[in-house]
């Protein structure tokens, strides 16, 4: 090795031709990575654009049969689906979230009859859709998320969204004991082969506002007392270490950019699958820098997924699941 004259080593030489930097790449993006999230919403006959997400949409029954199609075509793994219900039949306990009839588990069996098992069929199993507070569970007296009351509203949940057909529940309330809670009501009522993709590390974050647009949702006041703080690290590997122990099967970091530390720490950690879900604002940002003309749209979003990857997603949720897909 020489130093001060001319470089002994060249690692330059490897990143000469799009083939050379081919062969040599390290992260490989595949279809098979991308699950597709899609709002689905009650009571319209037109998909209605979500402002803040240029692209996206509340779908209707149709419009939500036809994207899990073009997904399944795209070589897209899953779906995860959000139900959004119309506002009259929003209230505290979220009762429209366990409705056999409501929009939720109207779109499961949809999506179901639609494609069968082409694509894994994932919910989210969370009140926030469907309450008039806009809170991921039900509230007490003095107005606080009253965990174990919530915790059985989730499994209610759990066990309307299997009947519906869903191969997957994501619960992502954040509640203490949710997966345990969530696998002890699925095994009691014979949906033993349904998974948990549990939301370990689910993080407090500006990041979702666009997504509070996407399901209509009325929250006053944050979700601090049960998201995570973003300034921590160790919180998320003991909420990890009791996902585990509850049963979880899959486990999630959300959002993804901004947290690929604890991605990359998570995925060292577990033998268990692990996703990454990158959220309405990290979509937003992408979008509306491209729509300025101030940033590549393309290579942005290959490289975000890229760098998600590239920290230890298994699979990573993505809005544009489907493009993406389709362009590998
Ligand atoms: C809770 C839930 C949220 C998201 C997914 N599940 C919102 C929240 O926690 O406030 C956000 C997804 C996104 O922003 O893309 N039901």
């Amino acid at each position: 090795m020489t130093y001060g004259s001319f470089p002994g080593a060249r690692p330059r030489r490897l990143r000469t031709t799009p083939a050379m930097r081919r062969m040599v790449a390290e992260t490989r993006l595949h279809p098979a990575d991308l699950i597709l999230p899609a709002f689905v919403r009650e009571g319209i006959t037109e998909p209605v654009p979500i402002q803040a997400m240029p692209g996206v949409v509340q779908h209707t029954m149709d419009t939500l049969r036809k994207a899990a199609v073009e997904a399944v075509e795209a070589g897209v793994a899953g779906i995860m689906l959000f139900g959004v219900p119309e506002d009259e039949k929003k209230d505290a306990n979220g009762t429209a979230g366990t409705d056999p009839d409501g929009i939720l588990q109207v779109a499961i069996r949809a999506v179901r009859d639609e494609i069968g098992d082409d694509l894994v069929v994932m919910s989210d199993l969370c009140l926030d859709e469907y309450t008039d507070h806009g809170h991921c569970g039900v509230l007490d007296a003095d107005g606080r998320v009253d965990n174990d009351a919530t915790l059985e509203r989730y499994a209610e949940m759990a066990q309307v969204q299997a009947d519906a057909g869903v191969h997957v529940v994501g619960p992502s309330g954040m509640m203490d004991g949710q997966v345990g809670v969530v696998r002890d009501a699925l095994d009691q009522t014979g949906h033993e082969d349904v998974s948990i993709l549990a939301y370990t590390a689910k993080y407090s974050s500006a990041f979702y506002g666009p997504f509070r647009e996407a399901v209509g949702s009325s929250l006053q006041g944050d979700r601090k007392t049960y998201q995570q703080d973003p300034a921590n690290v160790r919180e998320s590997l003991r909420e990890l270490a009791l996902d585990l122990d509850e049963g979880a099967d899959m486990v999630m970091v959300k959002p993804a950019g901004p947290y690929l530390d604890i991605l990359a720490k998570v995925a060292e950690s577990v033998d268990v699958p692990v996703a990454a879900y990158q959220i309405s604002g990290e979509y937003a940002m992408v979008e509306a820098a491209a729509e300025k003309g101030w940033i590549d749209r393309d290579r942005a979003i290959l490289e975000t997924l890229t760098g998600i990857k590239r920290a230890g997603a298994n699979l990573i949720l993505t809005y544009w699941a489907t493009e993406v897909a389709r362009g590998l």
